[in-house]
């Protein structure tokens, strides 16, 4: 093991330590030690990575020259080694925010911390420091993070944090290997001051994220940011969704029919259930080469498994360190939303249920994505339109035809269900746009 150090940004260095145990991939622990006239370390590491940590320190500055010890929240990793660093260094003094000195540091530190200006600036010689309280974002109340006003870096903490070996800076998505590593690790609280805060962290516009696990990014931090807010409010509603589609199974039971042709309840909870458990069979979900097996595996895990036992492990989701990447937080919502509409829709007597705006904001994104993969080839122009004129996506050639409803119905036409709610511009068309639409 050793302890890498990369200046990625003016007087900003990045002290990483890869750690090849924690996931199947590995996982980065790295610190920020920002220079100038008052040396400013964010992170201190673990307790027993301190030898590591501190020689990395020393080779950039020596350790008892440290001034300034902060780090985004209480864990091992952020703090572990907090009280060797005020040992090594006679004049370093730890700095939070008030209240995670009066919860925690106060009596946690060897010497008395320093609460961070509320609304001002930290000078440290050469950066312009900012602390941001965020609480329980992405976790713990104390939580907060730093924003450099000198190099427009902010301190991102956990934010962004993902797997295995990494450069130290990047410019290419952190979004997309954040919302992956979040489907293991569930780490980030999906709260209602999540996305707010996301937001609101957006708009100081960091042109670097420096990301405690994982690669550091350079670029429109202020994209990065709104992306990652968005993709947690797509899992956050797939989590809902997901716990509402239990709750149907649950009451009507296993031997429902359901829209999927020729499967009652049990075989769609046996199909979901292999889709995130079975990683060698569901491939064949998505490969029809593969579907043979895929069937023999939902054939038998529908027929040896007990109802209750199926329904809970839809309830608790993908286990906890599986590898799942097959489908990302957007395609979870839509599998959630369709699946559930297929048992509730089934029955006789079924109506739309009334979706509240976040869900619909969840599924309105993908739906064109989704048309153009099951209708970019029918015989119509199709436009899909809400009922207050919004184009959703227009797809396919030929005569036009207007598909009018609401997003959860547009959902389940364009994922090649005929129980939806719409109108159509043009019977004909729509009966050959029908015949010719894959499913999903
Ligand atoms: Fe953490
Ligand atoms: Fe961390």
């Amino acid at each position: 093991m050793q302890t890498t150090v990369d200046e990625i940004g003016t007087d900003i260095y990045r002290l990483s330590t890869y750690i090849p145990d924690i996931t199947e991939h590995g996982f980065t622990f790295n610190q920020f030690l920002l220079t100038g006239d008052e040396p400013f370390l964010f992170h201190c590491g673990h307790r027993q990575l301190f030898p590591l940590v501190s020689e990395a320190v020393n080779r950039v500055v020596p350790v008892e020259k440290l001034r300034w010890l902060s780090f985004g929240h209480l864990e091992a990793d952020e703090c572990g080694a907090v009280n060797l660093f005020l040992g090594a260094a006679p004049h370093a003094e730890v700095i939070h925010s008030g209240l995670a000195c009066m919860l925690s540091l106060t009596d946690l530190c060897d010497r008395p911390p320093i609460v961070a200006p509320e609304d001002g600036v930290h000078d440290v010689g050469g950066h312009r420091l900012r602390f941001i309280a965020t609480p329980h974002v992405p976790h713990n109340w104390e939580a907060g993070l730093w924003f450099d006003e000198t190099t427009s870096t902010l301190l991102a903490g956990d934010l962004f944090s993902h797997v295995g070996t990494c450069p130290a800076l990047t410019e290419t998505d952190v979004v997309a290997p954040a919302l992956e590593a979040e489907e293991f690790f569930h780490a980030t609280g999906l709260t209602s001051n999540l996305q707010p805060t996301l937001y609101w962290l957006a708009e100081l516009q960091p042109t670097t994220l420096a990301v405690m696990h994982g690669a550091s990014y350079s670029g429109d931090g202020g994209a990065q940011l709104r992306a990652l807010a968005d993709g947690y409010a797509a899992m956050a509603e797939a989590q809902r969704e997901r716990a509402a589609l239990v709750a149907t199974m649950s009451e009507i039971g296993p031997d429902s029919p359901t829209l999927c042709e020729g499967w009652t309840t049990r075989d769609l909870a046996a199909h979901l259930v292999v889709r995130e458990r079975r990683l060698d069979a569901a491939p064949g979900i998505a490969i029809p080469l593969l579907a043979g097996y895929t069937d023999k595996v939902q054939r038998r895990t529908a027929a040896s498994t007990d109802w209750d036992e199926l329904v809970d492990k839809i309830s608790s989701g993908p286990p906890l360190l599986s590898p799942f990447k097959l489908f990302d937080a957007v395609a979870n919502m839509d599998e959630m939303f369709i699946h559930h509409e297929d048992v509730r829709r089934a029955q006789t007597g079924w109506e739309p249920r009334s979706l509240d705006p976040d869900t619909i904001a969840a599924l309105r994104r993908p739906v064109g994505m989704m048309a153009r993969l099951t209708m970019g080839k029918v015989p119509a122009r199709v436009t899909l339109m809400t009922p207050n004129g919004e184009t959703v996506a227009t797809v396919g050639s030929g005569p036009e035809l207007i598909v009018t409803g609401d997003i959860g119905e547009l959902t389940l036409f364009v994922a090649g269900r005929d129980e939806a709610r719409l109108t159509f511009s043009d019977a004909q068309a729509a009966q050959a746009v029908r015949a010719a639409r894959r499913g999903l």
